[in-house]
């Protein structure tokens, strides 16, 4: 199965973190957003938690780092077990490097662009990542609306993807919704991230099958069968 539905934790119920990854036990992944309060204007949580709960949790991590310096952090949040890392380009130094380092370590490697960076000065290093997270709102809060202005970066991203030969998943996040996630998943997405849409459903896992048929159906409308992933 190619479609990936990972909930975003930073809709979660902060009180009860272990309870909250448990009520998600049907999704691919959790999504963990760590920010540092000044790649991003808020401040979530950091490697000590991390790793506390990966313990805990039913469900692998992905790892959303909205830090500066990830080049520093990064390896180990794969040290500790994370299966996925995602930097942004704009903080990384040495992004290859980087992305060859999470490798070695056993995670996958992700690179995250915030909206208004464009894909085309990364498609070179495709072969390097194993993710390519195109943010669909600004970074730092949950809760915002999905910005449609993306949707042309994420259909090149999917189609730079297909030529490459090399399997990179695409992922997008922020403003994931019922509706959204049919244009993104049209547009080329395979990994859909949703914060407030699942965690604020009476039912998550409900609302995870519910994302995860409306991103099958619309990615197999455009694209075929989806065997990505
Ligand atoms: C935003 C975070 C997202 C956020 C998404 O900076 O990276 O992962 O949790 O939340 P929603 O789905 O509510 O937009
Ligand atoms: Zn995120």
């Amino acid at each position: 199965m190619g479609i990936h539905i990972n909930p975003s934790i930073l809709s979660a119920d902060f009180a009860n973190l272990q309870a909250e990854l448990e009520n998600i036990s049907t999704a691919d992944a959790a999504h963990i957003d760590v920010m540092d309060n000044h790649f991003v204007p808020n401040l979530t949580w950091g490697l000590p938690v991390v790793k506390r709960l990966r313990e805990v949790s039913p469900v692998p991590f992905d790892v959303h780092l909205m830090i500066e310096d990830p080049d520093r952090w990064a390896p180990q949040y794969a040290q500790v077990g994370c299966e996925s890392v995602t930097f942004h380009a704009e903080a990384a130094t040495a992004p290859i490097k980087l992305a060859r380092t999470l490798r070695e370590l056993g995670a996958a490697a992700g690179m995250a662009l915030r909206p208004a960076t464009p894909v085309e000065p990364y498609l070179d290093m495709l072969s390097e990542l194993d993710m390519l997270l195109v943010m669909t709102v600004e970074p730092g809060f949950g809760g915002q609306a999905f910005l449609d202005v993306t949707l042309p970066k994420i259909r090149r991203a999917a189609e730079a993807v297909a030529g490459s030969g090399t399997p990179v998943v695409v992922q997008v996040d922020g403003g994931v919704t019922r509706e959204s996630i049919v244009r993104a998943a049209e547009a080329g997405a395979t990994c859909f991230v949703a914060g407030s849409s699942v965690y604020g459903a009476q039912d998550p896992q409900q609302a995870i099958a519910s994302l995860r048929e409306a991103a099958t159906r619309a990615y197999a409308k455009t694209w075929g069968a989806c065997g990505c992933g």
